[in-house]
């Protein structure tokens, strides 16, 4: 999608010092390829790591970094009227911790306090650093402000150490510039919808768990997209490590009887109702007190019992929202999901094979078939999941639209 979005468009893409830095030459030079007009501004800690004459090259642009020597050229005041949207790839914890206090000591952080387009912030670094009280304030912070702080991928980091900390992938920052540029639109205004992401856990005793590793990326996705068309979104969400989207009504839950009851409550009072959370199937049926002792044995077992299938029961209320779903299956990925879309009496189904490669529960990407009400079925090409969530509003868009003209 990124091309013709991003054709003509004016990004900021800011620059701080971590070993990260170096992708950004991926990014910029992607951007400047789909069209964009691009100017790069780097701290004096990201000129250690990369040379401002590789990110001027790659964005045919001089690089800003800074504030007196450019004074007559270009402050930050023009800066900020030239951006449609910033995004800063890396983002240190330095950056984050200015951009969320007002400290404004460098021509970046002083661009950032000028900025009124959108802004987006990635950031890179160790593990514990991510992790650490202040850090995880300031971008809590930031995003309740309105700023799309980016989830950062896991994987190995620099300092050799594994765990979350790395740069999300050059796709992942460019959708979040789509999306940022793409502004509001009120093709949902009016309209209420309410979205489930992320796994449920199942208590087993106080330290464990049943669950499944659901990143809660595409009902997320999906909130933030129902969101820009001007819709009133509220997200259930179990578990998952995502910032909640600014201007959506987020509620956090762990089970999934915390999760149906959630939804309940809201019973009656949703036009759309978007189930994207891996709900887990089975809980335990006890939930023992104290921690289970391994007490010599070599067997346990587990009693299982149904959790309740929220998808069934928001299908009894009145009146009934357009009732979209998921269906990820490892085999006959069609065939079973329209049994599920006629035994669960959906709207819309979005299947996906998530044993594919690309597709399912922690990618950034996603191939899915979407099988609607009347028999239309869409074979969608591998896609991001923002795309995908694009995809599907847009598909419930026409399924809303043709209900009222019934
Ligand atoms: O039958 P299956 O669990 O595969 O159905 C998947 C769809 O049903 C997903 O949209 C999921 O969010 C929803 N679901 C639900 N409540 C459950 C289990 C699944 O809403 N207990």
């Amino acid at each position: 999608m990124s091309g013709s979005q991003l054709q003509g468009r004016r990004v900021i893409v800011g620059v701080t010092g971590g070993i990260a830095a170096y992708k950004a030459c991926d990014l910029v030079s992607k951007l400047v390829k789909a069209g964009a007009e691009v100017r790069v501004m780097m701290t004096e800690n990201a000129r250690r790591f990369v040379g401002e004459m590789t990110f001027a090259t790659l964005s045919g642009s001089p690089v800003h970094y800074d504030m007196w020597r450019e004074r007559s050229e270009i402050d930050h005041i023009a800066m900020a009227d030239f951006a449609e949207a910033t995004i800063v790839a890396p983002a240190t914890a330095n950056i984050i911790g200015k951009f969320a206090h007002g400290i404004a000591d460098d021509l970046l952080s002083t661009t950032l306090m000028t900025l009124t387009s959108p802004v987006i912030v990635a950031p890179a670094m160790n593990t514990h650093m991510l992790e650490s009280a202040a850090v995880r304030k300031n971008l809590a912070l930031l995003a309740e402000r309105g700023v799309r702080v980016l989830e950062c991928a896991e994987g190995r980091l620099a300092c050799g150490e594994e765990g979350a900390g790395r740069l999300p992938n050059t796709q992942v920052l460019l959708d979040a510039v789509v999306e940022a540029l793409a502004g509001e639109s009120d093709q949902f205004a009016g309209l209420r919808v309410l979205i489930t992401a992320g796994p449920t856990r199942e208590p087993i005793d106080p330290v464990r768990f049943i669950s499944n590793p659901s990143s809660g990326k595409m009902g997320y996705a999906l909130a933030r997209e129902a969101r820009r068309r001007g819709a009133d979104v509220t997200l259930v969400t179990g578990p998952v490590t995502l910032q909640a989207p600014s201007g959506v009504q987020t509620t956090r839950v762990s089970s999934a009887e915390q999760m149906h009851e959630a939804v309940q409550a809201l019973a009656g009072e949703v036009d759309i109702f978007i189930g994207a959370a891996a709900v887990a199937d089975w809980r335990p049926a006890e939930r023992e007190q104290q921690k289970l002792k391994k007490s010599g044995s070599e067997e346990m077992v587990l009693r299982l019992l149904r959790t309740p299938d929220i998808i069934d029961a928001v299908g009894e209320w009145e009146p009934r929202p357009l009732i979209i779903g998921f269906a990820a299956e490892t085999e006959d990925v069609v065939r079973h999901a329209e049994e599920k879309l006629r035994r669960k009496a959906m709207d819309l189904i979005v299947a996906n094979d998530v044993s594919a490669p690309g597709a399912g529960f922690e990618t950034d990407t996603n191939r899915a078939t979407l099988i609607d009400v009347i028999g239309r079925e869409t074979d969608l090409p591998l896609m991001s999941k923002a795309e995908l969530a694009a995809e599907i509003l847009d598909r419930a868009g026409c399924l809303i639209a043709s209900r009222e003209s019934q």
